[in-house]
């Protein structure tokens, strides 16, 4: 997939603005503060219908505005798209592609998808299991609008839930509604773990292979934790449930008191092990970072596998991160698609990567 140009007016810090890409790598040249990370969450909202830094819409909206557009033109699955978006303040946006209206962003990111990678994933091995399962979660939406549904379904019923242990002490005549709560983290839940087993269990040997050939002779693996209930967290979600709501009853108890939610796949984690030891405990700074380059160069090849096409792959400040060795292992992995990359002025990516060179400088872009 490819996109060829892109327009943006009152988006974040540009004003109005066009620009054309090139079909192979685009380095995003500017000084600190001059919309190179803007650009490409514009570029991550055409694909994925949200931004990667902004909670809401509102965020993206620039500050003197009420309204923000963003349209691009691209090729996907061998078919031309144009993607629009007008976003407001306080009121519903409006999503297109060809002129027909998208519903939900979930419909919206069927056209393009992207793989993000910025310095925060280079933490993801020594974070907190959020990290991860936010890496699984922003993979497998893309590639199965059903679990995207799903997710945000779960989130909305582990929130109510939340919310209801927090204030039933207070506010006994809530408790009746737990039961509803249950069963809908539940069934969503069973769903989430069902799609992020089937993924880590294509992950796990294709980063495996990856980080082999970085030629350590270190071994990486990957395992999907959940809920300790679950037999076969493969198992289609029919299965799981049940397990599921028996692990709920017996910690009902223990969320009554601690008012907290302790059961469900909220909890979920990726547990890394480097040779065997636990990464998140063990693993050096270089160490790490070789993991995560290999689990993020899996995702590339996962939705390159599933798609039948490279995504859009963004690179953001990445690079700058990275001995030279480790930059070159990244390079030599993603020739195959259209990329992005952001970097300063004086790190001269271009004369490592070639590539068309654009130029952001106080809101505008100059290629
Ligand atoms: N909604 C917004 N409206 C106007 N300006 C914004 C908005 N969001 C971010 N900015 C501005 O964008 C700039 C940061 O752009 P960014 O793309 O992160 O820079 P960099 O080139 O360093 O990646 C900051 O000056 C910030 O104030
Ligand atoms: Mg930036």
């Amino acid at each position: 997939m490819r996109l060829n140009s892109m327009a943006l007016r009152s988006f974040r810090s540009y004003t109005d603005c066009e620009t054309e890409f090139s079909g192979g790598i685009n380095v995003i040249v500017g000084k600190n503060g001059q919309g190179k990370t803007n650009l490409l969450e514009a570029i991550y909202l055409i694909a994925t219908g949200r931004g990667f830094k902004a909670r809401s819409d509102k965020e993206l909206i620039a500050f003197s505005s009420q309204d923000a557009h963003v349209s691009a033109r691209g090729v996907s699955g061998d078919r031309e798209r144009r993607v629009e978006l007008t976003l407001r303040r306080g009121q519903r946006r409006d999503m297109s592609v060809n002129g027909v209206k998208c519903r939900t962003a979930a419909e919206l990111a069927g056209n393009f998808s992207a793989v993000l990678f910025c310095p925060e994933d280079l933490n993801m091995i020594r974070g907190g299991a959020s990290e991860r399962r936010r890496l699984m979660d922003m993979c497998i939406s893309q590639l199965r609008p059903r679990y995207a549904a799903a997710l945000a379904s779960f989130s909305r019923a582990y929130e109510g839930k939340t919310r209801l242990l927090r204030d039933c002490g207070e506010n006994p005549g809530l408790l009746p509604l737990l039961e509803e709560y249950d069963l809908e983290t539940a069934k969503y839940g069973a769903i989430l773990i069902h799609y992020r087993a089937n993924f880590v269990e294509r992950l796990a040997p294709e980063a495996g292979r990856i980080h082999g050939e970085f030629g350590s002779g270190e071994r990486l693996e990957l395992k999907y934790k959940t809920v300790d209930t679950v037999t076969d967290p493969k198992a289609p979600p029919s299965a799981i449930l049940p397990e599921l709501l028996e692990h709920q009853r017996t910690h009902k108890d223990a969320e009554l008191a601690s008012h907290m939610c302790l059961s469900g796949a909220h909890k979920d984690d990726l547990e890394i092990d480097i040779n065997g030891c636990a990464a998140r405990a063990f693993a050096s700074q270089g160490q790490t970072r070789t993991a995560a380059l290999s689990i993020k160069l899996a995702e590339l090849n996962i939705h390159r596998d599933t798609l039948g096409e490279y995504p859009l792959l963004l690179l953001d400040d990445v690079l700058s991160e990275l001995d030279e060795g480790r930059q070159d292992f990244v390079l030599n992995r993603i020739g195959g698609g259209q990329v992005f990359i952001t970097c300063c002025e004086d790190e001269r990516v271009s004369d490592r990567t070639g590539g068309r060179v654009l130029t952001v400088d106080g809101g505008r872009i100059y290629g």
